[in-house]
């Protein structure tokens, strides 16, 4: 027997929150894979438990906290299962976690998944000591970074690994990618980190300075992907936009950016679809505008977030752009590429937000008619300056009318699109089976809309045709069209 069969471990990493943290645990299940673990579906069956968690909002740090809380029972059932705590609340939190947890053997930050390998080992290797423990072994103070210990807090084993990184050199993008993408699309991390200081948002804190990768890299890794059947690629940062390698992508022209970035991949690889997420408004220029009108290759969908329609509550987000700097990049959007989609992100009940202000939300809503949304109430985060110098003064019972108002008045703008689109032929990314397991497939038009629609699970990756025969709220009914039945 191959010896990669021999003692095949099994891993369980749940995910919480936003793409990039998606990424990251695809990327840490591929490194696992790599030392002969197979990913398991339900945490009981698995020895190695990691939490890849959020804390973008409160409600998400604290899903995070009390799954971590409850995970002990997986150590008592199995003693010599190992749990970790990685992601945005393992950065916020640190050493907190295990003291509040003494069943958590490994605390690690995002900068730190490519440790996971060294993080197991030391961990595997190291006898547990008698809890509380002073003397040998012991550290002294709690571990700040990689490393294992006892310490004051008593910790049997530990393993923590939390330093931030913020110099491209440092940063390692973990370059390894999976020998098959049987659903065609994958997303390849352009920036790690952000350089905005919005004032709600506690990802600068937690995810550190940006540093962006190089071109190379990039086009590397697509082409690889491409050669394991990608045929979709979405990058990655928190903010994409401000893409900025040392080394310019397009040396003619001295194109530094995103765009130059773009044209890169579309000219020197064989992918078919480019997708990139999260851009910021305020750095959206004229040559990424003109490149969705040039570029075939890139999709016809931008998510830009918004946050709100009023000037006065955009200032103190200091998100770098107006309500009308924002209206002028959507009509431009929208005339050098038609029928563009273009989905968004709002904040409900922003510190001081009035009634007035909001209704200039309401109204940029009704203006743009997005085709799609996410919504969230306004959610202090610790550290972030609006939680420093501005009173959470909106009540919740306000934030949640607002929300509603915001979701139920783009309900109705995403239905009537979805309506108009019944009746047509577009092309389809089998991307895998439906999220409701209902043994149909599902898959991506260009402009990001799911359908989902009966089919053979060989279509899987591919692109097919598709008629639309159905709208809903949130996802399109098709049925695939052959080449001999059109
Ligand atoms: N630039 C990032 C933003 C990540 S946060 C990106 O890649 O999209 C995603 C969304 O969460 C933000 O656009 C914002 O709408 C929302 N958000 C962030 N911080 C928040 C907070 N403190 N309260 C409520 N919503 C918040
Ligand atoms: Fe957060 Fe603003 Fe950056 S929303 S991730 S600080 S662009």
């Amino acid at each position: 027997m191959p010896a990669k069969y021999v003692n095949l471990k099994r891993c369980f990493i749940k995910t919480y929150g936003c793409q990039m943290n998606e990424h990251d645990s695809q990327k840490m299940n591929l490194l696992l894979h790599r030392l002969g673990y197979e990913t398991v579906d339900a945490p009981e069956k698995a020895d190695l438990i990691l939490f890849n968690t959020c804390t973008i909002r409160e409600k998400a740090y604290h899903k995070a906290i009390s799954e971590i809380g409850r995970s002990a029972i997986f150590k008592k059932c199995r003693p010599q299962t190992l749990i970790g705590v990685c992601g945005c609340v393992a950065q916020q939190d640190g050493i907190k976690l295990a003291e509040r947890y003494p069943h958590i053997d490994m605390v690690f930050g995002p900068d730190q998944i490519n440790k996971l390998p060294n993080l197991i080992r030391k961990i595997r290797s190291s006898s547990p000591r008698p809890s509380p423990i002073k003397g040998e072994g012991d550290i002294g103070s709690p571990p700040t970074l990689e490393g294992e210990g006892g310490g004051e807090g008593g910790f049997e084993r530990l393993a923590v690994a939390l330093d931030l990184i913020n110099t491209p050199d440092e940063y390692n993008f973990l370059n390894d990618v999976p020998d098959k993408v049987e659903s065609g699309c994958a997303f390849v991390t352009v920036t790690k980190g952000c350089n905005c200081s919005c004032t709600y948002c506690i990802v600068p804190s937690v995810r550190g300075k940006e540093v962006s990768r190089a071109a190379d890299d990039i086009i590397d890794e697509v082409r690889k992907l491409v050669r394991a059947g990608l045929k979709e690629v979405t990058l990655l940062g928190q903010n994409v936009t401000s893409y900025n390698p040392p080394t310019p992508p397009l040396e003619k022209g001295g194109k530094r950016g995103l765009t130059g970035l773009i044209k890169r991949l579309a000219d020197e690889t064989d992918i078919l679809r480019i997708r990139f997420t999260s851009p910021n408004p305020r750095d959206v220029d004229e040559e990424l505008i003109r490149e969705f009108a040039e570029n075939p290759k890139l999709c016809p969908h931008i998510h830009l977030p918004v946050q709100s329609g009023c000037n006065e509550v955009l200032k103190k987000m200091r998100r770098g752009y107006t309500r009308e700097g924002y209206l002028e990049i959507v009509k431009l959007l929208r005339e050098v590429r038609s029928g563009i989609s273009i989905t968004s992100d709002f904040i409900a009940g922003f510190p001081g937000e009035t009634e007035t202000q909001f209704e200039e939300t309401i109204d940029l809503l009704k203006q743009v008619q997005f085709d799609s949304i996410f919504a969230f109430k306004y959610s202090q985060r610790p550290g972030t300056k609006a939680a420093i110098e501005f009173d959470d003064s909106v009540p919740v019972d306000v934030k949640e009318a607002r929300l509603e108002r915001v979701l139920s008045t783009q309900r109705k703008i995403t239905c009537a699109k979805n309506e108009a689109l019944v009746g047509q032929i577009r092309e389809l990314l089998v991307t895998g089976y439906d999220r409701k397991n209902t043994g149909r497939l599902m898959g991506r038009l260009a402009d990001n809309r799911i359908v989902n629609f009966a089919g053979n699970i060989n279509l899987l990756g591919s692109i097919v045709r598709i008629r639309v025969r159905r709208a809903l709220a949130n996802s399109l009914e098709g049925e695939i069209i052959h080449d001999n039945n059109p």
